[in-house]
């Protein structure tokens, strides 16, 4: 066994989904590392610091329980606890599908034609972050840090459990502009309940922005811009970008792997193309995964040339599966996959697009940015984009082009990417056909502009900076205490 030095005793975790899934199988509980974006930031800090993350495993029990296991994870070399939160059916119907990803998530997106905004979503996440809350607070701990439009009230549900508690929040998606946010029936509870934190944070100074004007469309605060600073109801509320990074040196470790490199020359060789195109997205209607299929087919019109000897791998991976419009998205990309390549495929060369529909586990997933030429990262609308700073980091050999939507939040700090527009196929055509033909110093010049802006923000630096902002407050530097 381990044990918890003073450090690790401070903090505990709180999302909707953590780093594992668990399930029953034979009387034992089997646990299953989840892959995405918030897991892999968020596990390091665990890892070196311990504690407990609280968190939703995947189980719906309608026994009444509202937690189950509580785990010391990973299994085998522990270094934290987890401690399994339950939903019943009618939460995960109505919280997880309702008000997380029929509300928030296409609001926060500013797709609002996709919002449903049922009374029974916003009763069943008023429940279920109470619950969290609830949970979190037997942790006892100094220091919480919660994650994600998932659990927006929870912060001040734990500053009412106790006025003393230091409360970082983390919130991972877009920040829309208030006249899309105050759309939500629920806006300004939503708001109030993030505004319970300490330290609120997000990828881009432009969602910090959208924050400070939808909390002035609520409240009589005193907002500090400069300072990133909200003053309300005598509290003091910081408000930053702090935008994720990645574990560059397990990156650039896999990229000079034998192993990994020898898988990459065999994707090239099996997709039999010229030039290679990579999309790699989680299926959702945000990524912009059909207009990117459409682009690709307005490329081939235009650029004739290129027919047969340009692909473009989507690899598409499974996600929210039993959300209606998820599988009608994926109905739409499979239909227009064989759509373009009948119309496109003359030449028994290339095909135009292959298609992918699973996860890949990090080894795979740098053989792919390996095989390609040109990564396309074309988001309708993005909170940040990791798959863009892991693909720049991987090519430790100073070729291939990043084409990135100025819509996702990366393009705040990725500067030497290629902009385009998703919306628009015949520019993002050319851009295409300007990345296949960028010259290689050009596109070395441009990598290395990305990998030093991403190595300077790698994920230590992002929990890091969270914290250390959060232990200034503990230790009563704070400019969140009451004054
Ligand atoms: C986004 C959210 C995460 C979420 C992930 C996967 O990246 O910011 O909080 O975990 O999508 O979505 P899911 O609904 O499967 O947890």
């Amino acid at each position: 066994m381990y044990s918890y030095g003073r450090s690790s005793a401070q903090l505990a975790v709180v999302s909707n989904r953590g780093a594992y899934t668990i399930q029953e199988s034979y009387d034992r509980l089997v646990t299953r590392r989840t892959v995405g974006g918030l897991a892999s930031a968020v596990e390091p800090v665990l890892h070196a610091q311990g504690g407990t993350w609280i968190s939703w495993c995947g189980r719906i029990d309608n026994s009444g329980k509202d937690r189950g296991a509580k785990l010391s994870i990973p299994p085998g070399e522990p270094r934290y606890h987890l401690q399994e939160v339950f939903l019943s059916t009618e939460e995960h119907d109505n919280y997880y599908h309702g008000f997380c990803n029929a509300c928030l998530w296409p609001l926060c997106h500013q797709m609002t034609e996709r919002c449903s905004f049922e009374k029974a979503y916003w009763d069943a996440y008023r429940r279920v972050n109470q619950k969290f809350a609830r949970i979190t607070m037997e942790t006892r701990k100094e220091i919480y840090w919660v994650h994600d439009f998932h659990l927006a009230l929870v912060p001040q549900l734990l500053r009412n459990m106790s006025g003393s508690a230091t409360i970082a929040f983390f919130w991972h998606i877009p920040f829309p502009p208030p006249d899309i946010f105050q759309i939500l029936p629920w806006g300004r509870q939503v708001i109030y309940g993030l505004l319970g934190s300490d330290l609120i944070a997000f990828h881009t100074a432009r969602y910090v922005q959208n924050f400070f004007d939808t909390v002035a469309c609520y409240y009589p605060a005193r907002i500090y811009p400069e300072q990133g600073l909200i003053r309300l109801h005598n509290r003091r509320i910081l408000v930053q970008a702090i935008p994720v990074g990645i574990n560059c040196h397990r990156f650039e470790q896999l990229a000079a792997d034998p192993a990994v490199r020898a898988r990459a020359e065999e994707i090239r060789r099996s997709l039999g193309a010229e030039k290679i195109l990579l999309g790699i997205d989680r299926m959702d209607y945000t990524k912009g995964i059909p207009e990117r299929i459409r682009a690709m087919a307005y490329f081939l019109e235009k650029y004739p040339e290129y027919c047969g000897r340009v692909t473009l791998l989507q690899i598409a991976v499974p996600s929210r599966n039993g959300i209606g419009e998820y599988g009608v998205l994926k109905q739409e990309v499979e239909r227009l996959v064989g759509e373009i390549n009948g119309r496109y495929d003359r030449t028994y060369g290339a095909v135009p697009v292959r298609y992918r529909y699973q996860s890949l586990d990090q080894a795979e997933l740098v053989a792919h940015y390996l095989a390609a030429d040109v990564l396309l990262v074309t988001a309708l609308r993005d909170g940040l984009n990791l798959v863009a700073k892991e693909f720049a980091i991987s090519r430790i050999d100073g070729k291939g082009v990043l084409v990135l939507s100025p819509f996702a939040g990366a393009a705040e700090e990725l500067h030497g990417a290629l902009l385009a527009n998703p919306f628009e196929p015949a520019h993002l055509a050319a851009k295409i056909k300007m990345a296949l033909e960028m010259p290689p110093q050009e596109q070395k010049n441009r990598l290395e502009s990305l990998r030093r802006t991403i190595k300077n923000r790698d994920v230590r630096w992002w929990w890091q900076s969270n914290l250390k902002l959060v232990k200034s407050l503990v230790s009563g530097l704070s400019p969140a205490s009451t004054s």
